[in-house]
């Protein structure tokens, strides 16, 4: 067989963005910013770390913030420059050299299915990767990196999967599966259940927002039924994928960050920030003394 190297990343940022509302009126969820970055930013940044030299975005509307901000910008480095503000021009510079970009449009938020079919021509018929920008995941290994490693030893779609104790399992998508004999964080996926409640759900497995798939899968959303309100789950269509090949799921090493909830969000800035060697310790020092 021959060994597929993955080369492309699609990034679904079409949704509405409701739970962030006023601010996602005009801005894309994916713009809003933990500390200094874009949420889509940190996502960009691990597919590049694993690999991926093209990068495709689904936007809805407002794609021009997203635009500008992967573009480069004559006036904005002409001006860092003229202030000797080196650090920040170099900043600045390297995102439009991050990889090559483009940008295809979901008209209408018809599910997560649905946004990745809108990058079928520009994936074409290889393997690529899946971020949902909203997911951040700090580790020590970027976990798309580990995720397309796992893709490299089986040539098999890869979910990524967290184990989420207690009725919480219930907004996830849910694995049933078996553990892979050599390697504790591969499962085999038997089968996928949307959102089960918890006396239902098969295992503690849930499915998160990385994937790696191959190109099967777009055939697979095609023939998949529209659920509530049309939207075209991309689950449904793995489950359908399942009849064809085989399916992974991958406990990668990390901490999820769920920043498209606001919670989550704010767990997300406050841990990111004390990390962060310029901001941290200052930080940890105001936190001790917020009252409680
Ligand atoms: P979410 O369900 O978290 O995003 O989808 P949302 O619908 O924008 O958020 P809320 O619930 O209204 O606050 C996960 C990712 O998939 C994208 C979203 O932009 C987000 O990055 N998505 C979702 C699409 O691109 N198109 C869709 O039709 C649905």
């Amino acid at each position: 067989m021959i060994q597929q190297k993955i080369r492309k990343a699609v990034f679904p940022a079409a949704g509405m963005g409701t739970r962030f509302l006023p601010a996602t009126k005009s801005i894309p969820k994916e713009m809003l910013c933990l500390v200094d970055k874009p949420l889509i930013q940190y996502g960009v940044e691990e597919a590049v770390a694993a690999g991926c030299t093209e990068i495709i975005i689904v936007t809805g509307r407002d794609k021009a913030a997203m635009e500008d901000h992967f573009d480069s910008s004559p006036e904005l480095e002409a001006a860092l420059a003229a202030k000797g503000k080196q650090a920040l021009l170099e900043t600045v510079r390297s995102l439009s050299k991050l990889a090559k970009i483009v940008y295809t449009r979901q008209a209408e938020p018809l599910g997560l299915g649905h946004a990745i079919l809108m990058a079928k021509e520009l994936v074409g018929d290889e393997p690529f990767c899946v971020l949902l920008p909203d997911d951040i995941i700090d580790s020590t290994v970027p976990c798309m990196k580990q995720m397309v490693e796992a893709f490299e030893a089986t040539q098999a779609s890869i979910l990524a999967s967290e184990v989420i104790e207690g009725p919480a399992i219930s907004n996830y998508g849910c694995l049933d599966c078996t553990p892979v004999a050599g390697n504790p964080r591969l499962m085999e996926v038997k089968r996928l259940v949307e959102k089960p409640k918890f006396e239902d759900a098969p295992s503690a497995n849930a499915i998160t927002g990385r994937y790696v798939l191959t190109p099967r899968i777009f055939q697979m959303i095609e023939g998949v039924k529209p659920g509530a309100g049309g939207e075209l789950q991309l689950t449904d269509a793995i489950q359908a994928l399942l009849q064809h090949e085989k399916v992974y799921g991958y406990r990668f090493e990390g901490t999820r960050h769920d920043a498209g909830d606001k919670l989550g969000f704010l767990k997300a800035t406050v841990e990111l920030a004390l990390k962060r060697r310029d901001l941290g310790p200052a930080f940890r020092e105001w936190l001790k003394n917020v009252p409680l």
